[in-house]
């Protein structure tokens, strides 16, 4: 049932959206029925140990003696909030409390897997600033780490910084940490045993180990999956210190309560930069916990990367999608890994798919799963070669022509004695799954022919041929990668970036098989793995290289270098735009100098919630002291936000809509520049800026400017993109403009 990892994440998710569901019915009827939930306070204690007497004392009220006995996990650090197991009833009655600003359910999350560097522009001989590198720790959640990986050998580097707090010990399996790997821990609140998985920041997946060498990684010569993909494999930073918090386990996913504490950890250990490829956004920007992690992150300098989501093509999916996250999709490089196929007529075509295994024979005997099912009441099944639908004594031998019902058939074939699967599938034709027997994956028009071939021969043969590495047109999003428009806020565009994400070769687990299928015995120190979770820790490791250069640049300027100096992408590509590029590819190397920056601070983005029309109470809890919307001075123009790119949601079917954007940047380059402003206005639309040019005389000096866009209805695009440039003789500032009809998808 498993393919690559993401993909494994995402069907346990679903089962376990499933059985959540389930447990939603269940409690109607047996109100006793206790859940995980997250309460958060709105008062702001003294200290720690005061809080942590208030959160009892809450507990106590509702629960009497019970109190400490449904108490999980106090917040004290950071949060001021505490997990507790609670029914519906209790839950309903902390709600109407005076000092309980909500109550959020516990969820249970899915993760969103060498040459990409060198593909985006940042090349190992680039530029970089060692003395500030090794200053800079990032902090990575997911599912555990190797720590023996070469990724991670620590040779030239010196003691962990001064400013680093945390720690990091040897657990089960784990032999501890290193000069690189500074610290890492588990987080497991819910306390269920997890029978795969063991208690320690081990990684028995493989995610986080590869999430966290594509970030920070050691540069390792001559790495590649069986030969393919070879290269030196290294992150963005290879001079900077990783911390893993494992958040994410085998069985249960990611859960809620761990994350909090995990972004409690890791700002109080002293993280500069936090990479998430985890899914979600359960609920609004101050209830989410990565929402609310990532505030509090950015309230003490610390910038979250997070990933963008696999549920693309789809529109309207985007996950993680606050505005101060850096919100990343996935981009393909450059290169694919094909099979050729074989057929006795003569006949060759292709496949995708990573394929380690060379033939022993010309020719194998060719079966259909269709025709070879074990009875009439499999038969459906057998066209799917599920387990259990053909007849054995038919496979034996064989390849087998399947079509992609769920994943790991090449496992099902090989266990009945096949020789190997050719898989058709007209979906997730962009990233190359591994396979642990041999096998392929063809569309269904080289399926159609192939099928008349089979039909048309009394003894059709083929034979599936080791994969290799095919040059392909790039850059483009994947299909995977989730799509605007953003589901929060028609104000905000995203995602706000692009990065590689499809067949990234990275560090893997040895604890576990390529496949992590029945009878893999294929294992490697580097795997490919793809996913919007593989294109997160490139740009983690983007934005901790500005920092090493720019250690006192705020959370928002590093994400606004990022995204104003982004190459553009072309729409011609991918249809949707913006909605599948945001601000297009990181480039590294220019967001190191930007020129300008869209800064912003706390307050900033709080003015934006309240315009949102997020109440005084739900902001007050994000911010742990009582704000009054009413009374902060209101933020102007169209989307009350200082942000580098910007949308315009149409209001009208008749008539045209002007939305009118008031920006402020901040001379971040040479003292003395002046930059004009270049409009690109798709057709249709209006786009004027005042001023025309921006003049600076010191470094930090801001200046203001306001965009007029006026735009006729769409006749049938999803969206119009423009853009507003401004250019000095070092610097190019690029924001998109995109203009779109948020009714489509109400
Ligand atoms: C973890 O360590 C224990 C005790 O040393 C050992 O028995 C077990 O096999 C190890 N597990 C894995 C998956 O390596
Ligand atoms: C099917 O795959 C072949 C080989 O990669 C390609 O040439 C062809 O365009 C594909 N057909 C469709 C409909 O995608
Ligand atoms: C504030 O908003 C939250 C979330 O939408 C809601 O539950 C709460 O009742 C609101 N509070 C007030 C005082 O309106
Ligand atoms: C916020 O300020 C307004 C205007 O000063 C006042 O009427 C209102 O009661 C205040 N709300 C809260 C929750 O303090
Ligand atoms: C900006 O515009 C002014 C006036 O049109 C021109 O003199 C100047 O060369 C321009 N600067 C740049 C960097 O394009």
């Amino acid at each position: 049932m498993l393919r690559n990892n993401h993909f494994c994440w995402l069907l346990s998710y679903q089962l376990l959206l499933l059985t959540l569901i389930l447990t939603g019915i269940e409690a109607v009827e047996v109100d006793r029925k206790e859940d995980f939930y997250i309460v958060f306070l709105k008062d702001n204690p003294a200290n720690e140990e005061s809080a942590f007497q208030r959160h009892i004392d809450v507990l106590s009220s509702l629960k009497g003696r019970d109190a400490t006995e449904s108490h999980v996990y106090s917040y004290t650090k950071i949060f001021n909030a505490f997990a507790a197991k609670l029914s519906q009833y209790e839950v309903h009655k902390l709600s109407s409390m005076d000092e309980v600003a909500s109550v959020i359910p516990n969820r249970y999350r899915k993760l969103h897997t060498t040459r990409s560097w060198e593909f985006i522009g940042l090349p190992a001989t680039a530029k970089r600033r060692l003395k500030g590198e090794s200053n800079i720790i990032v902090g990575v959640f997911d599912t555990g780490v190797t720590p023996q990986s070469k990724s991670f050998k620590d040779d030239g580097l010196g003691p962990p910084p001064a400013k680093w707090k945390g720690s990091c010990h040897h657990f089960a399996n784990f032999s501890g940490c290193n000069n690189k790997l500074i610290g890492a821990r588990y987080f497991k609140l819910d306390k269920v045993p997890d029978p795969n998985d063991i208690m320690s920041p081990i990684d028995v997946h493989g995610h986080g180990t590869h999430t966290s060498s594509t970030l920070a990684g050691s540069m390792v010569p001559d790495a590649s999956l069986f030969g393919l993909a070879r290269g030196t494999a290294r992150g963005a930073v290879p001079s900077a210190r990783v911390a893993m918090y494992k958040v994410c386990w085998a069985t249960s996913g990611c859960s809620d309560i761990d994350i909090l504490a995990a972004f409690e950890a890791a700002i109080i250990d002293g993280v500069d930069i936090i990479s998430i490829s985890i899914g979600g956004l359960t609920g609004g920007y101050t209830t989410d916990v990565i929402s609310v992690g990532a505030f509090h992150a950015m309230r003490k300098g610390i910038l979250t990367v997070a990933s963008a989501g696999n549920d693309g093509p789809n529109l309207n999916t985007v996950a993680n999608h606050a505005p101060w996250v850096l919100t990343v999709a996935a981009s393909g490089i450059d290169r694919e890994f094909r099979s050729k196929v074989l057929l006795g007529n003569g006949r060759t075509v292709s496949g995708i798919g990573v394929n380690a295994f060379d033939p022993k024979q010309k020719l194998y005997p060719l079966a259909m799963g269709v025709d070879i099912a074990k009875s009439s009441d499999t038969r459906e099944s057998s066209r799917y070669c599920s387990e259990g639908s053909m007849d054995p004594r038919k496979v034996k031998g064989k390849l087998v022509y399947c079509q992609l019902g769920s994943w790991g058939v090449d496992s099902v074939v090989k266990e009945l004695g096949g020789i190997g699967t050719i898989i058709e599938s007209d979906q997730f034709l962009d990233s190359a799954p591994i396979f642990m027997a041999p096998a392929t994956i063809v569309n269904s028009s080289i399926g159609k022919s192939m099928n008349s071939y089979m039909h048309s021969d009394r003894l059709p043969s083929a034979v599936i041929y080791k994969s290799q590495e095919v040059k392909i047109k790039a850059p483009f999003i994947a299909s995977f990668s989730s799509r605007g428009p953003n589901p929060g806020t028609k104000h905000l565009l995203k995602p706000d970036i692009a990065a590689p994400g499809i067949d990234i070769l990275a560090s893997y687990t040895p604890m576990k098989s390529l496949t992590g299928l029945k009878g893999d015995t294929q294992y490697s120190e580097f795997t490919l793995m793809s996913g919007t979770s593989m294109s997160c820790p490139h740009v983690g490791g983007a934005a901790a290289y500005v920092k090493s250069f720019h250690p006192d640049w705020s959370p928002s300027a590093i994400k606004s270098a990022i995204m104003t100096t982004a190459r553009s992408m072309s729409s011609k590509v991918d249809r949707e735009a913006e909605f599948a590029y945001g601000a297009g590819q990181v480039n590294p190397m220019k967001a190191r100098s930007p020129g300008l920056v869209y800064d912003m601070d706390d307050m900033g983005y709080i003015q934006f919630l309240c315009h949102e029309g997020y109440n005084s109470s739900s902001v007050s809890s994000l911010l742990r002291q009582q704000v009054n919307c009413s009374t902060l001075i209101p933020a102007t123009g169209e989307d009350a936000i200082n942000y580098p790119t910007m949308q315009l949601g149409l209001k009208s079917d008749q008539e045209p809509t002007i939305g009118i954007f008031r920006r402020r940047v901040t001379n971040v380059g040479q003292a003395k520049s002046v930059y004009n402003a270049t409009i690109r206005a798709p057709k249709g639309v209006d786009i004027t800026v005042q001023p025309m040019t921006l003049s600076f005389t010191r470094p930090m000096q801001k200046r203001s400017f306001k965009v007029v866009v006026k735009a006729k209805p769409l006749s049938n695009a999803i969206i119009l993109s423009g853009s507003l440039t401004w250019k000095s003789s070092r610097h190019i500032v690029r924001s998109p403009i995109v203009i779109y009809d948020p009714k489509v998808f109400d």
